[in-house]
């Protein structure tokens, strides 16, 4: 983003209507001073997302997701924030005045070089003499030349190597520790990887940014070595072969998950290209925003054993709590999809994938697991257990065909279910946020304060309310958003939702900022009610500075602090009542 200056973004934002935007990609249907679209980004069935062409903003008054025509565009092709700006400028004829420096500024250009530098070293190594045993490893794996060049997979020889082949270039050592591809000490310089066959491990743009390195001589523990954390490599954002896949994912609508690098090699080399690996069992946050991104259905295809087992239980939670469209399969008889191909072929491996099954029916399984349902209170633990998992879902044929599953497999009366179901749902209710404009995590001053964040956002009147009467939030989250309006308004000397939103690059910040438009969009936008807030707010203020002195007086042992506390009650109070 900051590649592009906001004169220019504004410049496009203004250029871009974002009714015709959108009505690109969905349909719109007019209805009073706004358009309605089927919201593309939960599974609607009603049209709960509005356009507005005054603002310049949509909003889905189901899932919350709103922003402007950058936005839209961003999470609608799932591409970055400068493509989608370039995408917007093209459309409606605009043309950027940094479009030159935006084409490949690449702030670790250096350290992608030597990446790939060393990649090209490690590859070379594999085809050497010294790979022999390496290539042959591979080869016995049934790996063709082409998949191995494909992969980019390479050799790090038992020796230190990288330090001496790289001194003349101008990288320093620093650099190479740094990046996790040696180890200084006093004497030398060592090789962080030794005597292992590596794939390069890209990141979603598809830089080299790691390595995984298996033994293949013998067995040695760990089996897999990882470059360690590095400022490029963070495991817990980059999924194995997620670059490659991306185009084959979009086509086939479909993406499939599995555990292992070499299970994602497998399928694509037997032509199943849409797959990406997770390299272990756990899904972070940033790999489910990357996967959210693609917005297909995904697969979700673990290894055979109880560890891929359990992983699809909490991987499949995760998942239904992000409103994934997803599916699992659970392979027999072999240890993972890599094994399995080998051992069954493509057409059994391709039938499995046609054959996947809800989350449900895998829960309706894995449940039971050490279990013995002949017994009453396994068969009763059992029971809550389906139900506890059924109330979180929004799909009620999937709740209903599930109870009367139930009561055809265990002769439980269907009425029983349904009340344990109805309380099951209400606890829920009361836990999980709703969007609505009473979000109780979220208390009475927060709101308000936030609420006159939203005004701020919309424009110079408000923000100098703002300033004449408020000056400063005394909390640092409300602060911050503050900060970023004032200095915005100050810089451009106009404010308004729909630029501001662009504005921002930290993403919880933008989040956070997000979730207060979706709120409170809609809210009157006034200056008599802007006024009302600040009088709610100082009023609010003085509540809470009543019950800080309270709590103080009733903590304070020295008689004279004691009396004055009391007499800055008596005064505060005065000033509320
Ligand atoms: N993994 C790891 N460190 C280990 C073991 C595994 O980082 N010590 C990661 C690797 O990315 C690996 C994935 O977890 O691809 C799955 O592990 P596993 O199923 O053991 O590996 P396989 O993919 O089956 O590897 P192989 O077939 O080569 O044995
Ligand atoms: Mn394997």
């Amino acid at each position: 983003m900051s590649l592009i200056s906001q004169e220019d973004i504004n410049k496009v934002r203004n250029s871009a209507n974002i009714v015709d935007v959108i009505g690109n990609y969905i349909s719109l249907t007019p209805k009073g001073k706004n358009f309605f679209a089927v919201c593309p980004f939960h599974e609607d069935h009603n049209p709960s997302m509005s356009v507005s062409p005054d603002k310049q903003i949509y909003r889905c008054f189901v899932c919350g997701n709103t922003g402007n025509v950058f936005t839209f565009v961003e999470k609608f092709l799932g591409i970055s924030f400068a493509e989608a700006v370039f995408m917007v400028a093209k459309a409606c004829g605009v043309t950027l005045s940094s479009e030159q420096t935006l084409k490949k500024e690449d702030k670790f250009q250096k350290e992608h070089e030597l990446m790939a530098l060393v990649l090209k070293i490690y590859q070379n190594n594999l085809h050497a003499y010294e790979g022999e045993k390496a290539l042959a490893y591979l080869q016995n794996r049934g790996l063709l030349d082409d998949t191995i060049k494909e992969f980019e997979i390479g050799l790090s020889l038992n020796k230190n190597i990288l330090h001496d082949l790289l001194k003349e270039k101008e990288y320093g050592d620093k650099m190479l520790e740094d990046l996790g591809l040696i180890n200084c000490n006093e004497k030398e310089f060592l090789d962080v990887f030794r005597n292992r066959i590596l794939f390069p491990i890209h990141d979603l743009n598809g830089y080299v940014v790691g390595f995984t390195g298996r033994c293949y001589l013998t067995d040695i523990v760990p089996k897999y070595l990882n470059t360690k954390e590095t400022y490029l490599f963070k495991k817990g954002k980059v999924l194995f072969n997620y670059h490659r896949a991306r185009d084959a994912i979009r086509l086939n609508k479909t993406l499939i998950l599995v555990e292992g690098n070499m299970d994602a090699i497998r399928l694509s080399s037997v032509g199943i290209k849409n797959v990406v690996a997770l390299m272990g069992t756990s899904l972070t946050k940033e790999q489910i925003e990357a996967l959210k991104k693609l917005r297909v259905h995904l697969i979700l295809m673990l290894d055979n054993d109880d560890a891929g087992e359990s992983a699809t239980y909490s991987i499949g939670n995760l998942l239904e709590e992000q409103s994934f469209s997803f599916s699992v399969v659970r392979l027999n008889g072999a240890k993972d999809p890599d094994e399995y191909v080998v051992q069954f072929g493509k057409e059994a491996m391709m039938n499995n994938l046609e054959k996947s099954f809800s989350f449900m029916d895998f829960k309706l399984n894995y449940l039971k697991k050490n279990k013995n349902l002949d017994e009453i209170s396994d068969l009763s633990e059992y029971i809550k257990s389906v139900i506890a998992n059924l109330k979180k879902s929004q799909d009620n044929v999937l709740k209903e065909v599930t109870l009367q599953k139930l009561v055809k497999d265990y002769n439980i009366s269907y009425d029983v279910l349904r009340e344990q179901l109805g309380t099951e749902e209400k606890l829920e209710k009361m836990e999980k946020k709703p969007l609505t404009k009473n979000n109780p995590r979220i208390n009475g001053y927060d709101k308000l304060c936030e609420t006159i964040l939203f005004y701020m956002m919309n424009g110079g009147d408000f923000i100098r309310l703002f300033q004449n009467h408020i000056g400063v939030f005394p909390e640092q989250k409300h602060r911050l958003i503050a900060n970023e309006i004032l200095y915005y308004y100050e810089k451009y000397k106009t404010i308004c939702l729909a630029d501001f939103i662009t504005y921002i690059e930290t993403n919880d910040l933008k989040d956070k900022i997000l979730e207060i438009i979706s709120r409170e969009e809609g809210v009157e936008l006034n200056n008599e009610v802007m006024l009302e807030c600040i009088k709610l707010f100082d009023l609010k203020v003085k509540e809470r500075k009543i019950s800080e002195i309270k709590e103080k007086i009733k903590n304070e042992f020295d008689v004279y602090k004691k009396m004055e506390l009391t007499k800055k009650l008596t005064e505060l109070k005065k000033e509320v009542f």
